[in-house]
């Protein structure tokens, strides 16, 4: 399945589209009229026909986002959704909390304060993400968007050792990047799509996904740019999560609001990101080295939460008792 394949395409568009950043037969039936409009430098009625024609190709492909984009009859819309798959945390509370994992053709939020453990499981699911089906993951492989230089190979290597990977071939697994700001970011996340594709990638980890619009962004004239960008953003992300089957994991900080009880803690990006992504899990500091985290917004899930220790080995799981007493946790 190849662009030059895509009927009403030809050499200009082609030139014009591979100049746009979209490689890819997915990368064009996943995007809008509009954005590929403007990206691409076409006018949007041949847009729309170049993404029609994309839709059914990805629709005869495997993949089960390709075929969500097309009307489907009941039946087989529910075989398609009951197939997607899961990405064990490596942690049962946690996995129950998501109906069985981070789902792949979905974005899935860890937002919560500094050291709360959102960069820790992230490395987890790096390692977890490789394990055969049978043990929760989805024998792909990892990359990872760092966008404040926290990620660390020797950390993931221990993972992998518990779970009982090749340490070098887990950690060789893990693609990396660094964002440095948000246009990088941006940039970086509009052109996955070939990286993705070509490497069996399960999991795309961006952390964080709003550090950098944050800092760079601060007056109030800026908000509505800054929340167009970061809309635009978890669009690539989700598109990229239904054109290849795999799960998009993001982080985001907290910052204090005031509310009718006085103050409390929300996380960043608005209703932008509260509704732009699928799952929305809290993480919070219960003591020492025990965290809870709370699903607060899923498609069909009751909110509910779980307990887990970071430790040398990765995260571990945490009883209710465990965690009442607060001690710290040992392997
Ligand atoms: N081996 C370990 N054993 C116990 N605790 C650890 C270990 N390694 C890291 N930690 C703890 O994990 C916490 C850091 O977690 P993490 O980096 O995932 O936080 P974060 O949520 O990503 O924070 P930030 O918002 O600053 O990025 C710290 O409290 C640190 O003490
Ligand atoms: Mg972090």
């Amino acid at each position: 399945m190849e662009l030059r394949e895509i009927k009403g395409v030809g050499p200009e568009t082609l030139r014009k589209l591979l100049e746009a950043g979209y490689s890819t037969v997915e990368s064009v039936a996943f995007a809008s009229p509009q954005d590929l409009a403007s990206d691409a430098g076409i006018g949007e009625a041949t847009a729309r026909k170049i993404i029609e024609q994309a839709r059914r190709m990805v629709a005869g492909g495997e993949g089960r986002g390709g075929k969500l984009v097309q009307i489907l009859p009941g039946r087989e819309a529910k075989r398609i959704l009951q197939s997607i798959e899961r990405v064990t945390t490596g942690l049962t509370g946690l996995d129950s909390v998501l109906g069985g994992g981070v789902e792949t053709c979905a974005i899935t939020e860890f937002y919560g304060p500094a050291r709360a453990g959102k960069t820790q499981l992230c490395h987890q699911l790096c390692v977890t993400v490789q394990l055969p089906k049978e043990k929760g993951g989805l024998e792909g492989r990892a990359l990872y968007i760092d966008t404040e230089r926290t990620v660390r190979y020797d950390a993931i290597a221990r993972i992998a050792e518990r779970f009982g990977l090749n340490m070098d071939e887990a950690c060789d697994n893990v693609f990396y990047t660094y964002a440095v700001n948000s246009e990088a970011l941006r940039e970086t996340i509009r052109e996955l799509d070939e990286v993705v594709k070509q490497n069996m990638v399960k999991l795309v980890v961006v952390d964080c996904l709003t550090g950098h619009f944050r800092a760079e962004y601060t007056g109030r004239e800026t908000l509505a740019l800054r929340q167009q960008l970061i809309n635009r953003m978890i669009h690539d992300l989700l598109r990229l999560a239904l054109s290849y089957d795999l799960a998009v994991v993001v982080t985001n900080q907290v910052h204090a609001q005031p509310d009718v009880w006085g103050k409390s803690e929300a996380p960043t990006g608005g209703h932008v990101v509260a509704h732009g992504v699928t799952y929305r899990v809290g993480l919070s500091i219960k003591k020492h080295n025990v965290r809870v985290a709370s699903l607060v917004d899923a498609p069909a899930l009751p909110p509910s939460s779980a307990f887990f220790a970071i430790t040398d080995r990765g995260l571990v799981d945490v009883s209710e008792e465990e965690a009442a007493k607060g001690k710290l946790v040992e392997e």
